[in-house]
């Protein structure tokens, strides 16, 4: 059941042992730290040498991951265990891009997603012979955000065959928006929804297929045919999900046919290859050079030993600039639990709150907190080398300030003036990939995934369900005849004079 509470206590006397310690002493102190401190798998160069942790407690906490069975708990997760324990299910998402699972389930389920990358394909091809312009993805948490990001990440590698748009939220002012750009006898649309039951992909699904006059070009990606088909979507027009895939693990699946769309098969392929290089890495590789469990292992750090309760997501690239949403949904849905798989209370602080923007205009909004507010705030840096465009000049600016900032960040500054003096200590990881390619796309969200799961093993809670979001949703629903009829009444009482306000305003 994760790390015990001889675990949690050893993490906090090392804590102690850190407090009054300097971490640009620390780093002076240790020979070579800023080599020691990083790893290079495959396409991406981490460096830790700025966490507030020395040699010694990283040395503990690579002992407590042995001891909270860390690396059987990677091979399990590949093998098809049932980790997501509140649904009796596996979580397979690696079998979408790896054939590294053992096992009967692992197996069946890596020759799913095989079959479904040539359904893709041959979907593909159709919309392309339709002589559509443009395509709609239609979808909301997982089957948006990791498509979305995608399309808008690897920009410089679309084909320019087809236009992809995303229609999540909603807000009728988000179709008005789009539709009114579009042409609806040259539009399709893909309807992605693991459970074809989710009410704002419902009703933009509905909006489109009138906008459109009926569900010829409407497509699918769906783990239920039967609501598929009941919307007008018949099976040849459906791509297929499973309930061992989560939304938010989702984009390596048939979830990610938009982004196929945008930037052709091959592409995808180098996408799926980069997250099976990181799967490999995870499984394969001794904790200490692990990346995916040193991720993590900092991340318990900052969150139990030092008790930061926020975390900045801070891409150097305007094309990961919805990296830090995308995150906010794999990481806090995930791990956004009080409660342990036993249904017991954890035994001490879970996910942080995941917030960030893209860099440098971040600098020139939340940074002064950053650097001068009361909370420190735990950082990863994510710069990219070699840009996709030509403006050299611009990209050695942008370099320069992402050093800057994390040296700032951990080094600070005196000055006579207390206003004007940083206190520094701030810890951070930087993470530099050689380009934004596919390939290094794919391991870097792969990377994460993987720190999500080792985190939710240490702290013994279920990283693949997301039981909080219902709540709000049935309210919703018993909200909705209230909201429509001024006649209902609705029971609770603040509720219901909300309701007589918008009432009278109408
Ligand atoms: O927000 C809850 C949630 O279930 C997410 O986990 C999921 O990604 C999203 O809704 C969309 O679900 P579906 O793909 O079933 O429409």
């Amino acid at each position: 059941m994760g790390l015990t509470p001889e675990h949690w206590a050893s993490l906090r006397r090392q804590a102690q042992l850190w407090s009054g310690k300097r971490l640009r002493d620390v780093v002076a102190a240790e020979t070579g730290r800023a080599g020691t401190c990083a790893l290079e798998v495959g396409p991406i160069y981490a460096n830790f040498a700025r966490q507030r942790i020395d040699a010694a407690a990283t040395r503990e906490l690579f002992g407590l991951a042995r001891q909270a069975g860390v690396p059987a708990a990677l091979r399990r997760l590949f093998d098809g265990a049932q980790v997501n324990t509140s649904e009796q299910r596996p979580a397979l998402h690696t079998a979408l891009r790896s054939g590294l699972g053992e096992g009967v389930l692992a197996h069946e389920a890596r020759r799913l997603a095989l079959d479904a990358r040539g359904q893709m394909d041959r979907l593909h091809q159709a919309v392309l012979d339709s002589g559509v312009t443009d395509v709609v993805n239609v979808g909301i948490g997982g089957s948006d955000l990791g498509p979305r990001l995608a399309v808008d990440a690897l920009r410089d590698f679309h084909d320019g065959r087809l236009r992809v748009h995303f229609l999540s939220n909603v807000d009728g002012s988000a179709a008005q928006l789009l539709l009114s750009g579009l042409d609806p006898a040259r539009t399709a649309a893909i309807l992605v929804s693991k459970s074809f039951g989710t009410q704002e992909t419902l009703l933009n699904g509905g909006i489109l297929r009138d906008w459109m006059s009926g569900s010829e070009r409407l497509y699918a990606v769906s783990a239920n045919l039967e609501r598929t088909l009941a919307f007008g979507i018949p099976g040849e027009r459906v791509l297929p999900m499973w309930d061992w895939v989560g939304g938010r693990y989702s984009l390596w699946s048939a979830v990610g046919f938009a982004l196929q769309l945008a930037i052709g098969r091959d592409h995808f392929e180098d996408m799926l290859g980069g997250a099976a290089r990181m799967d490999q890495h995870a499984l394969e590789t001794p904790i200490e050079s692990n990346l995916a469990i040193w991720h993590a292992l900092m991340g318990v750090w900052n969150r139990n030993a030092l008790g930061h309760a926020s975390h900045a997501i801070l891409p150097y690239d305007e094309r990961l600039a919805l990296l830090p949403a995308y995150l906010q949904q794999l990481v806090m849905e995930s791990l956004g639990k009080c409660v342990r798989t036993d249904g017991t209370p954890v035994l001490g602080a879970t996910v942080p709150v995941l917030w960030g923007g893209a860099g440098t205009n971040a600098q020139h909004s939340f940074f002064q907190a950053l650097h001068q507010g009361t909370d420190p705030v735990p950082a990863d840096f994510i710069g990219v080398v070699r840009p996709a465009h030509a403006y050299a000049e611009s990209h050695q600016v942008l370099l320069a300030n992402l050093l800057a900032q994390s040296q700032a960040l951990a080094n600070g500054a005196v000055a006579e003036d207390a206003q004007k003096a940083y206190p520094g200590d701030r810890p951070s990881s930087l993470f530099l990939l050689d380009e934004l390619t596919p390939h290094a796309f794919g391991a870097l969200l792969a990377m994460y995934e993987h720190s999500v799961y080792v985190q939710s093993v240490l702290w013994g809670i279920n990283a693949f369900d997301q039981w909080g979001v219902e709540l709000g949703k049935q309210i919703a629903g018993e909200l909705l005849p209230a909201v429509a009829d001024v006649r209902v009444e609705a029971a609770d009482p603040v509720t219901r004079a909300l309701l007589a306000r918008i009432n009278s305003r109408r």
